[in-house]
C-alpha cells in the first residue's frame, strides 16, 4: 500500500515513544522507505539502535558531529519526504512548531519541509486541555498540519482522560488514507 513513499518519522520525548519502533515497522512493512529524526528527549525513552534497524536507516538527531564534521541537511531531509509523520509530538515540540523555532534537527526540517505533515500529540490530558497546547493545536491545524486527535484512555500519569498517542495501526490507516486520496485527486497537495 505505501511502496515507493518516503516517510520522515520523528520521535519527541513522550512516554508513547515506545509505540514509534511500532509505527516504523508496519510502515516499512507495507513497503515505505522510512527514515527516523529523534529528539534528545526521544532517546531517553527508546534507542536510535531500535529505530534505526527497524527502518533500515540510520537515526537522525544532530544537525552535525562535532569530530568528523560531516552534518545532517534539514533542508535535504525535508526535500526528500512525501510526508512527515511527528509519533508521538510533545506539547514542548508542538510549541516549537507553532511558534517556528528550530533549535533541534527535528524542527529545523519540520519548518523547511514542503511535503505534508501529520502530528499525534501525546500527553496528560491536562497538558493537553491546557489553553497554551489548545492554542498551539489550532495554530498547527491553520498553517495546514494534519492533526490525528490522541485517544482518551489510561494515561501514563496514571490518570484517566484524553492524550494517549493514537495507535501505530490506526495511524498506518491515516496514512494510507492520505495517500490514496491524493492519488484520486492529483491536483491538490
Ligand atoms: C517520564 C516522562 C514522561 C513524559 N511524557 C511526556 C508526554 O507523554 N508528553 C509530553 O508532552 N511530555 C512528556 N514529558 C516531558 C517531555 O519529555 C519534556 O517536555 C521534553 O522537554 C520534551 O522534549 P522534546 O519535545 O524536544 O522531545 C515526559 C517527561 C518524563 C520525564
Amino acid at each position: 500500500m505505501l511502496k515507493g513513499k518516503k516517510i520522515l518519522v520523528g520521535v519527541t520525548g513522550g512516554i508513547a515513544a515506545y509505540k514509534s519502533a511500532t509505527l516504523v515497522r508496519l510502515l516499512v512493512k507495507e513497503g515505505a522507505e522510512v527514515k527516523v529524526i529523534m529528539t534528545d528527549g526521544a532517546i531517553g525513552f527508546i534507542t536510535p539502535l531500535t529505530l534505526a534497524t527497524l527502518s533500515k536507516n540510520p537515526v537522525l538527531n544532530e544537525f552535525y558531529e562535532p569530530l568528523s564534521g560531516s552534518w545532517n541537511s534539514h533542508v535535504d531531509l525535508g526535500l526528500w519526504a512525501d510526508l512527515f509523520v511527528i509519533a508521538p509530538a510533545t506539547a514542548n515540540t508542538m510549541a516549537k512548531m507553532a511558534g517556528g523555532l528550530a533549535d533541534n534537527l527535528l524542527l529545523a526540517v519540520y519548518l523547511s519541509a514542503r511535503c505534508p505533515c501529520m502530528v499525534a500529540p501525546s500527553m496528560d490530558a491536562d497538558m493537553l486541555s491546557h489553553p497554551s497546547t489548545v492554542i498551539n493545536m489550532e495554530t498547527l491545524k491553520a498553517y495546514g498540519n494534519i492533526i490525528l486527535e490522541p485517544d482518551t484512555g489510561e494515561l501514563a500519569s496514571g490518570l484517566e482522560g484524553k492524550g494517549r498517542m493514537a495507535e501505530p495501526d490506526a495511524i498506518v490507516k491515516e496514512i494510507e488514507n492520505f495517500f490514496s486520496k491524493k492519488k484520486r485527486k492529483p491536483a491538490e497537495r
